[in-house]
């Protein structure tokens, strides 16, 4: 299996380019289900889960052509409607073809994602909207059977703001019949994204990114040609790798307005930021403060984006408190920076980082893609070598972050 070595102590410089988003990326792959015509995807990351999410795609009957960061998906003749558990268990995001199969085939077959190392995961959410879209829902066998006679326009209240079960069940009302409210829908720019790549198609989606969208049925969808949106958690990553480095670093393609938390953030730190444009120039500090960091759906600071704060958290003046609000057990990498010398004591979903002043090499381990992401930030500053396995996790949501990161200088290698 694949490790990063790193020495760490150089300090980040140069420009590099950010790619476009995976958890953009994926839900518009799975839309392109919902159409009649050829699809065009652009600024598609080069991912394993992307590759994941092509091969289901495959698994149900389309085409898919791959090109550099581009994406032909040309939809089947006839679908075949299941995605068994082999596909389903590698990537949770598999659950996103459920919303488009029972919108167009009237029925679906599609393994129940188990929980993960970040959480229990479930998908009741999106399994209660569809039924109240007019789906006919059993699980059997681990797997969720769904059937229609045909999906009805209904009023969907989500007792918590799901990504995912947001996009599925916008997803599942473009083709019903009348119109569909989603109340205390998730608000992030993934879901934006995917209601313009839907609307593109000939969907009628309002309000995707406030509390409340509304989707009046069509009877069909065209293909359509899109650039997904750049990814705000893999810019978040460089900005935090920069900050612990004390380099100074800038970012292409990105969208400074998706980025308002963890801007926010950094800059209550002490590191200096400006934006302009599609560009962010991220400077650091030597002497970086401690901060208060909660987790919460968009606008406020993401989940994906806590365990890397918490690594330059564990290196900056005073105690930080970073608290975990959206998974139950996004802990994990605090025992693998704890190896590297971090000073972290965890109380319920709240964790203390009383900041040392370097962090020690070690071998580490990563748990999940952002576990992994954190590791890689303390290994740009732990001497003298910091080995990292499991990094398959890292590939799962980081296109070539060993070649970006060498382009700003740090000392990485892959070790197959
Ligand atoms: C998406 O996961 C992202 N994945 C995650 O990114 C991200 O961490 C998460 O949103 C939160 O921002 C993709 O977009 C592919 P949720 P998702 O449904 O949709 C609870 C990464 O590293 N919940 O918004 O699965 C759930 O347990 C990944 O790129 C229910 O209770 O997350 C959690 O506490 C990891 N019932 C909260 O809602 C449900 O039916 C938010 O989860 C669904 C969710």
């Amino acid at each position: 299996m694949a490790r990063f070595i790193m020495s760490g102590g150089e300090e980040l410089k140069g420009e590099i380019s950010i790619s476009g988003a995976k958890n953009a990326a994926l839900p518009i792959m799975a839309a392109t289900l919902l159409s009649e015509g050829d699809c065009i995807i652009e600024n598609v990351p080069g991912l394993k889960d992307v590759r994941t999410m092509s091969f289901i795609l495959r698994t149900i009957g389309a085409r898919v052509e791959e090109g550099k960061n581009t994406l032909r998906i040309i939809p089947p003749q006839s679908l075949h409607y299941e995605v068994p558990y082999e596909l389903v268990k590698t990537m949770r995001a598999s659950v996103l073809v459920l919303g488009p199969l029972i919108s167009r085939l009237k029925k679906a077959r599609v393994s129940l994602p188990g929980g993960c190392a970040i959480g229990v995961r479930p998908i009741n959410l999106h399994l209660k909207g569809l039924m109240k879209l007019g789906a006919s829902i059993r699980i059997k066998e681990g797997y969720v059977e769904a059937q229609t006679s045909g999906l009805k326009g209904a009023r969907i209240y989500l007792d918590t703001q799901s990504v995912g079960a947001t996009e599925n069940l916008i997803m599942a009302a473009t083709l019903a019949s009348g119109t569909t409210y989603i109340e205390n829908a998730a608000k992030e720019p993934e879901i934006v994204d995917l209601a313009n790549f839907l609307n593109r198609m000939g969907a009628k989606i309002k309000n995707a990114g406030s509390d409340i969208i509304e989707i009046t049925g069509v009877p069909n969808l065209k293909g359509a040609n899109y650039t997904v949106i750049p990814d705000r958690i893999e810019a978040g990553t460089f900005m935090i790798g920069c900050a612990i480095t004390g380099g100074e670093v800038t970012l292409r393609n990105v969208r400074p307005d998706h980025l308002e938390a963890i801007i926010t953030k950094l800059q209550e730190m002490g590191v200096e930021i400006l934006s302009s444009g599609e560009v962010i120039h991220v400077k650091g500090n030597k002497e970086l403060q401690a901060v208060e960091v909660k987790t919460m759906p968009h606008p406020g600071f993401p989940t994906d984006l806590q365990p890397q704060i918490m690594s330059l958290a564990s290196v900056c003046k005073g105690t930080s408190v970073i608290t975990e609000d959206i998974f139950e057990n996004r802990f994990i990498h605090a025992g693998e920076l704890q190896r590297m010398g971090a000073d972290i004591e965890i109380k319920g979903n709240t964790a203390f980082v009383r900041g040392v002043p370097g962090l020690n090499g070690a071998s580490v381990m990563a748990s999940d893609i952002r576990a992994g992401a954190a590791l890689v930030i303390a290994g740009l500053i732990a001497r003298p070598e910091t080995r990292i396995s499991r990094i398959y996790h890292i590939d799962r949501g980081y296109e070539e972050i060993e070649k970006k990161l060498q382009i700003l200088g740090a000392k990485i290698k892959r070790i197959q």
